[in-house]
């Protein structure tokens, strides 16, 4: 999986990690992978997550006005590969792991290092995402001895490869350094039934 886009290397050196994003309501749920998560504000403290509105889990995340944030394990590309490249419009992702409801009602995976449940307070247009703005109401670590995921380690999982120009403004970058991306092609299939 290496990735050939200069912009694409280029943006893999801002350092992110890799969450699944869960939402909840009425008795619906779903879950997905989210490497555009940081931390805004500390006062109260508060996330920013860009989502892609096309995503089957954006009406949920808008009308409940809620959701969580896992942080991956280092090890859990399987986890970031099932719940970023299959939607809820076909299957029913939750169903293959182990997960609790934190206290908004969102889901959160049991295996992550750690979670955030959040209370959105505002959105805005981003380009083809909407930026959502979020009070952290809760969370607890998971596993706190375990190392988080980064993006720059999953190539070109989410395929933005594609996506993104391969030139800025006057043809930056100029150089197309590979950078230090740590890749994996295979993915294990095998989550654990939840009961
Ligand atoms: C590594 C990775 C990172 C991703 N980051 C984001 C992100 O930050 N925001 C987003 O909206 N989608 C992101 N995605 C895409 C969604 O996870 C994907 O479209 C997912 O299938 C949506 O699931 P849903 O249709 O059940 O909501 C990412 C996918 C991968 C594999």
């Amino acid at each position: 999986m290496s990735v050939q886009n200069p912009v694409k290397r280029l943006f893999m050196t801002l350092t992110q990690g890799v969450y699944v994003v869960g939402v909840a309501e009425a008795g619906l749920r779903d879950a997905f992978t989210a490497s555009s998560v940081m931390q805004v504000s500390l006062q109260p403290p508060m996330l920013a997550l860009a989502v892609n509105p096309d995503n089957a889990s954006y009406p949920l995340l808008i009308s409940s006005g809620i959701f969580a944030v896992t942080v991956l394990q280092d090890d859990q590309h399987d986890l970031a590969d099932l719940f970023g490249n299959h939607s809820a419009r076909d299957e029913d992702k939750l169903r293959r792991v182990q997960w609790h409801a934190a206290t908004s009602g969102a889901p959160v995976l049991d295996a992550g290092v750690s979670y955030f449940d959040c209370r959105i307070v505002t959105k805005q247009p981003a380009g083809d995402h909407v930026v959502v703005m979020a009070e952290v109401t809760g969370g607890d670590f998971l596993h706190a001895s375990a190392r988080p995921l980064q993006y720059s380690e999953l190539g070109d999982m989410d395929g933005s490869d594609e996506l993104l120009p391969r030139h800025l403004d006057d043809g930056w970058p100029k150089r197309t350094d590979e950078i230090g991306v740590e890749t994996s092609t295979s993915h294990t299939k095998d989550f654990g039934e939840k009961g």
